[in-house]
């Protein structure tokens, strides 16, 4: 075909189509081409067909015909790219259709134990071979539970309606703010078998309430695990060293953890004790609020008063007692900087979770 009678636009064009039309691998594509070729406007024939009219008229037959001859090899490729292609988009469709009947099918999801629950497990086969058996409270308490018989005041602010949640008036109920209150249960209950028992020690994981607003490190609702145990001549030592095992066992033999002196009306003396922060190893980070130590438990010797008020001879028997924030731990194995993703369940999250043990 002799394209030097048309402007050299047009033969440049004409060369580069069939590549063009090869790199066409979808309709919409294919669409566009056909368009920059064959569009009414602003397309490679109506710029052909520009030239012809302002062509001499003796040339406009001849051009006439090897316009017609480029317009009918472009539609012509066009037409069987697109048939090519339609084809293409069937048979994919139709693959899609086919199952695999031998195919295994996909496994339900089995569930699992919260990662909270399993760190309290953990910590249960942590304690268990130091004899310590797990005990429980109710959740919804009396104040004798948990304030009175733990030596708490009258007018300590933890009784406030600002911080406890109460349930009607004259009810007496509140949603325990800690676990101390099984404590109080269980030294009354074993009282009368102390002495045969040649002691007391347990565990008491559960749910406990506060006011406290929601953050990355707080929750209105949040686990404590209580550890209590009741001896003849214990003193601060058996508690340094029980929490010790306890923190190197749960956070690897080069866990770091500081005693703090703090205030509990329960215990005497008190104290407060802090793991560093695996997080940021110490350098500062938002869980550690830049502090480097992560507060874990509260702990000291159980005041003579709560033995007292169980009826236990506090000249004869004295002991330790601790009550462990889970949340705060759990974050510090699984390097979790935010409490709120334990409550949010998000799949995704737990399923990371799993390997957490
Ligand atoms: N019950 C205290 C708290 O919730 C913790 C604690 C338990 C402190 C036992 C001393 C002894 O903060």
């Amino acid at each position: 075909m002799d394209l030097r009678s048309l402007p050299p636009e047009i033969g440049k064009a004409h060369s580069d189509f069939a590549g063009l039309l090869e790199a066409c691998t979808d309709l919409d594509a294919l669409l566009r081409l056909k368009g920059a070729y064959l569009g009414r406007d602003d397309s490679f024939a109506a710029r052909m067909m520009d030239t012809l009219k302002a062509s001499p008229k003796e040339q406009k037959k001849e051009l006439g015909i090897v316009i017609n001859a480029l317009k009918n090899q472009w539609e012509e490729a066009l037409k069987s790219r697109q048939s090519n292609l339609e084809e293409l988009r069937r048979q994919r469709a139709a693959m899609s259709l086919i199952w695999d009947v031998t195919l295994p099918p996909p496994l339900p999801s089995r569930g699992a134990l919260h990662p909270l629950m399993r760190l309290i497990d953990r910590l249960a086969d942590v304690f268990r071979p130091l004899g310590y058996h797990v005990e429980e409270g109710p959740e919804a308490e009396t104040e004798a539970h948990n304030f009175d018989g733990l030596n708490i005041p009258e007018d300590h602010p933890a009784r406030g309606s600002a911080d406890t949640f109460y349930f009607q008036k004259h009810t007496d109920l509140l949603l325990r703010t800690h676990t101390s209150p099984v404590q109080v249960r269980v030294l009354k209950r074993l009282a009368p078998m102390i002495e045969q028992k040649g002691g007391i020690r347990f565990l008491a994981p559960g749910r406990v309430y506060r006011k406290d607003e929601i953050d990355p490190t707080h929750s209105p609702m949040f686990h404590q695990v209580e550890g209590m145990l009741v001896g003849r001549g214990i003193g601060m030592q058996h508690l340094k060293g029980t929490l010790d095992y306890a923190m190197k066992a749960l956070f690897g033999s080069s866990a770091d953890i500081r005693f703090r002196p703090s205030y509990f009306p329960f215990v005497e003396p008190g104290c407060e004790v802090d793991v560093r922060c695996p997080l940021c190893s110490g350098t500062g980070c938002r869980v550690c609020k830049s502090s480097g130590w992560v507060e874990i438990l509260g702990a000291g010797l159980v005041h003579p008063n709560v033995l007292k008020f169980a009826g236990i001879k506090s000249d004869i028997w004295s002991g330790f007692a601790f009550g462990m924030g889970v949340e705060r731990i759990a974050m510090m194995v699984s390097q979790t900087p935010d409490l709120r993703l334990f409550f949010e369940n998000d799949q995704r999250f737990l399923a990371a979770m799993g390997g957490m043990d």
